[in-house]
């Protein structure tokens, strides 16, 4: 049973034991209605009182349970809130640390709330795509009013007790406690135990005057803010019938609006997010306690775009650097854009003037090693070049104190070699950040042929400390996400020779949802780049296909917006893409060489294309063991590379749209001679899934 039961003189408590956050699972449903029934039974009890064991009153639903028929098996939680509300004897729910979705609905369901300052409210269903379901939104409105219920509801965002019980009116809380939130609400309850009628929020009613004037005004701003996610605008429905339907009618709304949104891909895409996000921290042969290493003090080697922004990262955890470079002047430009960076967080009143002091103040520069010696993690950022890494880890093997951490940011190099260029290659790790390294949520944790299990564990953890999405991949040429990429840009000039244009393609791509394009991408990161990866891949592979137009953009000297032309035409200080005319003549000129002629190609032929490129590879990364699971390309994707949330990343798209019909468009491509054949050969895993007609997940 996960609830406890005890009675205290003449006060049952119940108290949720669910570890981590009291999740409203079968066994604690359960344990709660039968905590009820013992207390309504025993005469000596007056009073109930309801609280959670541990960190949490609940954080609501148990996500372990979702898709299983024990997440709607009766007891469900309507039922147990109704039970709640029905009984006959005063319940208090003492709410603290946290009461999130179901947690707070249960809260609801009790006569009266006591809360512990600090506790953090929430009914955050919005963020996987649903509106609460058991009572939120005709609850919260009746004790907090229509407009700051609306706000909780459809921003899903945690909202502190001791806030909510200031508020005019509201009677969300009968009191804030300090000190034992369970000894107070014990006493609360005995205060109460004689009190009749009990307080029911389900028969309070919702006074909103001119509530269709403010709904019209709140569809209208929910809804441009939330296009491609419906659940926000669903948000303001039900709470909208909360103010003109009967209490038992609205309910009956909330169910619908909450079963549509489950079907809708939506959800499905942002709950596959929700459980990938906490999955890729799962390794299943490094143990979640396996032992760390303290970092106290981080070394960075290289202070240009990478290691400054790697740098701030440390810093705003409040982990000292020590930052160290060739010349002095590269120091003075590192260190001068990572303050101008915080500069610029102050101005828009990111960041406070002291924060921004004690930052810069946890920096030191140097130009000699021996000043990184007691450093317990050592970041290197120094140029793309074996040789130039081989020197600096050489270095670091010397000079490093036993148990460091010896870290490479490298983004094409084999992370297994520089690790043999020093004598404790169990040491050495990749930790694979993306431009801007302040910025970007993604960190891919590159895990060696024999990087030690406690630093990977070490390092996996600092990525939560400075608030990464830290994905694990193994040794392959770009890792999970750039290996991915190349697969889409290679589909993308395809797509050039075969008729279509960047605008195009770009268009149809951000209409899908990415956040910017294939070409307007490689403007911004810079078409050099991948100019140079090519000239060292494809010497090394010559049978592999692509498109030249990439490299004819460079030999004109196009690199992107540093150079101020890219795929597309910029004006100086502006970043708007100006389609080009220059590269349109390029392209037809290609075209024209090779014989083709251009063809109309419609957007859902793009969209296709490039993105089950990525499946495609991303299956051989699965297959191979590069991703430890399908879910963690999701979460790359999603955090590094601009993939739409609301279609839950590649392969969570590819499931949705259903492996078989996914191979049957891959066969179709592969007809097409222009294409690649080889490209679209299925990847096995892929073909073995489609085959038995099951998903990635
Ligand atoms: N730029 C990106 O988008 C990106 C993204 C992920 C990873 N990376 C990787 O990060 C690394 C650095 O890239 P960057 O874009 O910051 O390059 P950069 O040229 O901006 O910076 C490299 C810095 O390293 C310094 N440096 C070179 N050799 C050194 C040495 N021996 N000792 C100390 N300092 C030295 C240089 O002076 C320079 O300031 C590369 O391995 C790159 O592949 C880059």
């Amino acid at each position: 049973m996960s609830a406890n039961f005890e009675v205290r003189g003449d006060v049952a408590v119940i108290t949720l034991d669910n570890p981590p956050v009291n999740g409203l699972g079968y066994e604690t449903r359960r344990g709660i209605v039968d905590g009820l029934d013992k207390a309504l039974a025993d005469a000596k009890v007056k009073a109930i009182v309801v609280t959670g064991a541990g960190k949490a009153f609940s954080g609501g639903a148990d996500i372990r349970e979702f898709g299983s028929p024990k997440a709607i098996a009766e007891p469900n939680l309507l039922s147990v809130i109704a039970a709640l509300e029905a009984s006959p004897k005063p319940i208090v729910a003492a709410v603290h640390s946290v009461a999130m979705g179901g947690g707070l609905e249960l809260a609801l369901g009790c006569h009266y709330r006591v809360a512990a300052a600090g506790a953090q409210i929430a009914l955050p269903e919005v963020k996987i795509g649903l509106i609460p379901g058991a009572g939120g939104t005709q609850r919260l409105p009746r004790v907090l009013g229509v407009e700051t219920a609306l706000n909780m509801i459809v921003s899903g965002e945690p909202v502190k007790s001791e806030m909510l019980a200031k508020l005019p009116g509201q009677k969300l809380f009968d009191k804030i406690v300090e000190g034992d939130i369970v000894d107070a609400a014990v006493a609360f309850a005995r205060e109460k135990a004689d009190a009749r009628p009990l307080p029911i929020v389900s028969k309070l009613k919702v006074e909103y005057p001119n509530a269709d004037a403010y709904f019209q005004f709140a569809r209208n701003t929910v809804g441009a803010m939330s296009r491609n996610f419906p659940a926000p605008l669903k948000c303001v429905d039900a709470v909208a019938a909360s103010t003109k339907l009967k209490f038992e009618d609205g309910m009956k709304l909330e169910r619908e609006l909450f079963m549509a949104l489950m079907l809708t891909p939506e959800s499905k895409a942002l709950r596959h997010a929700f459980v990938a996000e906490r999955a890729t921290t799962k390794i299943p042969d490094v143990p979640a306690d396996t032992p760390t290493r303290a970092i106290k003090k981080v070394a960075m080697i290289g202070a240009g775009t990478m290691g400054g922004g790697i740098a701030m990262n440390f810093l705003n955890a409040g982990i000292p650097v020590v930052m160290l470079e060739m010349k002095q002047e590269a120091l003075d430009k590192g260190v001068g854009i990572m303050r101008k960076n915080y500069e610029a967080q102050v101005k828009k009143g990111k960041l406070k003037q002291d924060k921004l002091d004690e930052r810069i103040g946890l920096l030191s520069t140097t130009l000699k090693y021996d000043d990184l010696k007691d450093a317990d993690l050592v970041i290197e950022a120094v140029f793309e070049d074996m040789a130039v890494k081989e020197q600096v880890f050489k270095t670091l093997d010397e000079v490093m104190k036993p148990g460091a951490i010896l870290a490479s940011n490298t983004s094409t190099l084999d992370l297994d070699k520089i690790a043999s260029f020093t004598k404790r290659p169990e040491d050495v790790i990749g930790m694979h950040f993306f431009s801007p390294a302040n910025v970007m949520k993604l960190l891919e944790v590159v895990r060696g042929k024999k990087t030690a299990k406690d630093v990977l564990a070490t390092v996996m953890q600092l990525g939560k400390k400075i608030k990464k999405t830290t994905v694990v991949s193994g040794v392959t040429d770009g890792f999970i996400g750039n290996r991915m990429i190349e697969q889409y840009s290679r589909q993308a000039g395809f797509l050039l020779e075969e008729g279509a244009t960047p605008q195009q393609v770009d268009k149809a791509m951000e209409k899908f949802g990415m956040a910017m394009g294939p070409f307007r991408m490689g403007d911004l990161a810079g078409n050099d780049v991948g100019w140079y990866i090519r000239k060292r891949r494809y010497i090394e592979k010559p049978d592999i296909r692509y498109s030249k137009t990439a490299d004819l953009l460079c030999e004109m000297g196009r690199f992107g917006q540093k150079t101020g032309a890219g795929w597309y035409d910029y004006v100086a200080g502006k970043r708007d893409a100006i389609p080009s005319k220059a590269v349109t003549d390029m392209i037809e000129k290609h075209r024209a060489d090779l014989g083709i002629t251009a063809r109309k190609i419609g957007d859902d032929e793009i969209v296709q294309r490039l993105v089950y490129a990525l499946v495609n590879e991303g299956a051989k990364i699965v297959d191979e063991g590069i991703a430890m699971r399908a879910s963690d390309i999701d979460m790359v994707y999603l955090a590094g590379y601009g993939f739409p949330l609301f279609r839950g990343g590649p392969m969570n798209y590819a499931d949705q749209k259903g492996l078989f019909n996914v191979v049957q468009s891959m066969k179709r491509f592969a007809a097409n001679p222009l294409d690649d054949q080889k490209f679209w050969q299925p990847a096995p895993l892929l073909a073995k899934l489609a085959a038995e007609g099951k998903s990635f997940s």
